[in-house]
């Protein structure tokens, strides 16, 4: 983690409480800042009414979901489960302009394509690692359990799993096996991963959407919003700031998505110039 010098501190909170004024107070300053400048010209009007009105429906169909995902797990996973699982989540596909829904969409099943060849797999193959962090004093790793990847983003280690178990409302820190066993709980634990900020790094959502905006230290750090970050935020830590065929992959998987769903891939797709959050 990052220390912060106190005047830092004011002045983020600052500027997060004048964030929250400005959003609940006016709609328009909200809409400006979800679409995101360098797109405004691109949007066409039916995107600036969608965005006034934020939470649409779910836009993955059972059709689409056969589409993206047709070497799925019949025996595990399953339509019904990703669609009440997502129940938890509104914001996701729901938010931003069209644009910014249709490539949440592309992402998510980029990284779903990565990690479980498109809901094949339920479990890492490689099961030797325990994924345990033993410094990890809030979330201890339960005696004999280990935390592997597990469902649609191979949720893994002890920090994960505990941080998640109070959202997706089961106690997968003592019983990682769960998320092996219910797809719903599987599905909810990879949306609470996509949706939810950690600390100094955003949630994949918010950079998807155009709601993210690189710090001093982010553009330092070569961090731009785009594709790229969400495999930073994914797994920087061993794709990201060198060229890797992991990230190149996903790249490759979200511009097939992207076509696939005509929709644009917005900038900066790679990582290999982004520098992980230590
Ligand atoms: C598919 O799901 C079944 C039931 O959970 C499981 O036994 C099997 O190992 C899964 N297949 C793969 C490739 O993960």
């Amino acid at each position: 983690m990052m220390r912060m010098y106190p005047v830092l501190v004011v002045a983020v909170l600052l500027s997060s409480l004048m964030c929250s004024l400005k959003c609940t107070s006016c709609v328009v300053m909200q809409s400006r800042l979800v679409v995101g400048a360098d797109e405004e010209h691109r949007l066409s009007n039916s995107d600036a009414v969608e965005i006034l009105l934020q939470q649409r429906s779910f836009l993955i169909t059972k059709e689409l979901f056969l589409k993206l995902y047709p070497n799925y797990n019949t025996s595990f996973y399953s339509y019904d489960a990703f669609v009440t699982a997502a129940k938890s989540f509104p914001g996701f596909t729901t938010q931003g302009s069209r644009t910014h829904r249709w490539r949440e969409v592309a992402a998510f099943s980029a990284h779903v394509q990565q990690e479980t060849a498109g809901l094949y797999y339920v479990n890492e193959i490689d099961q030797s690692g325990d994924y345990c962090d033993a410094t990890d004093t809030q979330y201890p790793c339960a005696p004999g359990q280990t935390y592997f990847g597990r469902g649609p983003l191979q949720l893994s280690w002890n920090y994960n799993y505990g941080a998640a178990s109070a959202a997706i409302g089961a106690d997968i820190l003592s019983k990682p096996y769960l998320l092996s066993q219910d797809p719903v709980l599987a599905f909810k634990s990879s949306l609470w991963f996509w949706m939810t900020p950690s600390g100094c790094i955003p949630s994949i959502h918010d950079v998807i959407i155009g709601k993210w905006k690189p710090s001093k230290a982010d553009r330092e750090a070569g961090r731009k919003p785009g594709f790229g970050l969400t495999i930073d935020i994914i797994n920087g830590g061993l794709e990201c700031g060198k060229v890797t065929p992991q990230a190149q992959n996903r790249v490759k998987y979200y511009k097939q998505f992207c076509k696939e769903l005509r929709v644009s891939t917005g900038p900066n797709l790679g990582c290999a110039s982004m520098q992980p959050w230590g």
